[in-house]
């Protein structure tokens, strides 16, 4: 009862910040995401038991503690599972990130999404996409599009039960090769309002976000249209208003939230200039200064010249869009229900200690 999953972050360029529901983990609109590449990856095993006393879960080789706030929806998922099996077992988890070190991402989606690929494999189950979209909704929304590789929409749906809340894939990770996403890492600390607390005070406090409600429908439509034409001018414009249009509900929000920063700022002001009217770069910023910027290989020189000459740019990371999800046979746990003592080290990927 072991299996193991690599799964990869998202970045989304219609964004999803609000929930109608923050237990089931529901969100107020659809969004619309890209699947990154193995660089931006995690890897997960999960072992289910009966010798097992309670639950555990291990991150970058230290035992963390289940009982805090931060890591509780795992042993949400965990449950979840352990239901639709009909096994009782306690499990151990073990989830290592590769990310480049100091990238300052966001590891949630990936974490969830292996997470949920690798706990139902290991209890027996043979889930579709729409059912491993749906559990690993419930550990991070953004994680059920990591479920999927390729250009993905989170279909907000509409019943209480979140049974039509999930990923579909309108694109595979082959339908527009040249497309990259070009991250600029200007801080890599742990934000101070995480994106769950963050978007419950902008639903609850931002008179903008109505607006903001009223004006997605159309913008997923576009988008998706855009996308599936490769009309990387269109694409591009999208991508930046809709991260724009995100970050001044955040502003409207009380107290106000403020993620991006004068590093971010001038890296909006450099992709303005090197744009002119017709966009070769797309930025877009989640709940965090970084910018993911979206362009084509034959841009790629262009970009990053311009980021080298923003001074508080402190790493360039480029990505491919993924193929989503892939079970190995490369456990973090061995067969006695030990952890494996690992690490990853830039260039070299998951080293066993
Ligand atoms: C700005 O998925 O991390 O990255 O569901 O509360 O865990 P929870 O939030 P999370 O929020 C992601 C917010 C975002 C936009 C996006 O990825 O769509």
């Amino acid at each position: 009862m072991i299996s193991t999953c690599e799964a990869t972050a998202n970045i989304a360029v219609v964004k999803y910040w609000g929930k109608r529901d923050e237990k089931l983990i529901l969100p107020t609109n659809s969004s619309l995401s890209f699947t990154m590449d193995d660089q931006l990856k995690t890897r997960t095993t999960v072992m289910f038991s009966d010798k097992f006393k309670e639950d555990e879960f291990w991150l970058n080789g230290q035992k963390m503690d289940l009982s805090d706030k931060d890591t509780a929806e795992r042993v949400v998922q965990l449950d979840l599972v352990r239901e639709k099996a009909g096994i009782k077992e306690k499990a151990k988890i073990s989830s290592i990130n590769c990310f480049p070190t100091a990238a300052g991402m966001a590891s949630s989606a990936a974490g969830f999404a292996a997470l949920a690929c690798a706990a139902s494999k290991a209890a027996g189950l043979e889930l579709n996409g729409k059912e491993l979209s749906i559990l690993a909704r419930r550990g991070s929304g953004s994680a059920c599009r990591s479920v999927m590789g390729g250009f993905v929409e989170w279909q907000a749906g509409t019943k209480s039960d979140g049974s039509d809340s999930y990923a579909v894939q309108h694109a595979s990770e082959t339908h527009w090769p040249e497309l990259r996403n070009i991250i600029a890492v200007v801080d890599a600390k742990k934000k101070k309002v995480s994106s769950r607390a963050g978007m419950k005070q902008t639903v609850a406090t931002s008179p903008l976000y109505k607006a903001r409600m009223e004006y997605l429908p159309k913008l997923v439509e576009d988008m998706k249209k855009a996308v599936m034409a490769k009309d990387f001018v269109r694409f591009a414009e999208l991508t930046m208003r809709e991260s724009s249009d995100m970050h001044a509900v955040m502003l409207d929000t009380w107290p106000p939230i403020t993620y991006l920063n004068d590093w971010s700022k001038e890296i909006m002001h450099g992709a303005i200039e090197l744009n002119g009217a017709t966009p070769i770069a797309g930025y877009t910023f989640d709940a965090g200064p970084n910018a993911h910027i979206y362009t084509t290989k034959q841009n790629v020189g262009a970009v990053k010249k311009m980021l080298s000459e923003i001074e508080g740019v402190n790493k360039v990371i480029e990505c491919k869009v993924g193929a989503g999800p892939r079970y190995v046979d490369d456990h973090l746990i061995d067969e006695d229900g030990v952890i494996i003592p690992h690490e990853f080290i830039e260039g070299k990927g998951i080293v066993v200690k």
